[in-house]
């Protein structure tokens, strides 16, 4: 297992905690689950799931330094630094690895100031509007594409 190739889940501020964070958007599942989850489903298609959760953008920036060279994949919901943040931006053009965006809700379908996404265009691939499902979709869909690099 120690050789199975890293796929790195970054989540992003206010994702600590799911399961209180208005359920009604965002669901009951905590994060915790999430994480356990796709840790299980790692190891069934022959993966490491490192997950990370910070409220702080340098803190997601410097974990997005570290990946560099270690990690084959990187999954991430930036959260509302989606919206905003052209440094995780940056952070992530350094990364030459496949780049999953995910969001539990669909960020089309809410405010206005949602719709804009500062990694969409540099994403390999975007899942929005699954709930937690979408976290297991990225995994399976990030080991589809690493079976096919
Ligand atoms: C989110 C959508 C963002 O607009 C919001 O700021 C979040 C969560 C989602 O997963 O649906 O915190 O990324």
């Amino acid at each position: 297992m120690e050789n199975y190739p890293k796929v790195l889940i970054i989540h992003g501020p206010n994702l600590n905690m799911l399961g209180k964070r208005e359920p009604e958007i965002y669901g009951s599942t905590t994060l915790d689950e999430i994480n356990a989850n796709l840790k299980s489903l790692g190891q069934k298609l022959g993966l490491v799931a490192e997950t990370f959760q910070s409220n702080y953008e340098g803190a997601i920036i410097e974990r997005i330094q570290e990946a560099m060279g270690v990690c084959s994949g990187v999954i991430i919901n930036p959260a509302a630094y989606t919206h905003t943040s052209i440094a995780i931006r940056d952070a992530l053009l350094m990364l030459d690895v496949p780049l999953v965006e995910i969001h539990l809700s669909n960020i089309y379908k809410r405010e206005p100031f949602r719709h804009k996404s500062m990694i969409a265009d540099i994403a390999t691939a975007q899942i929005s509007g699954f709930g937690v499902q979408g976290y297991l979709l990225a995994m399976e869909g990030m080991a589809g594409m690493m079976r096919d690099a």
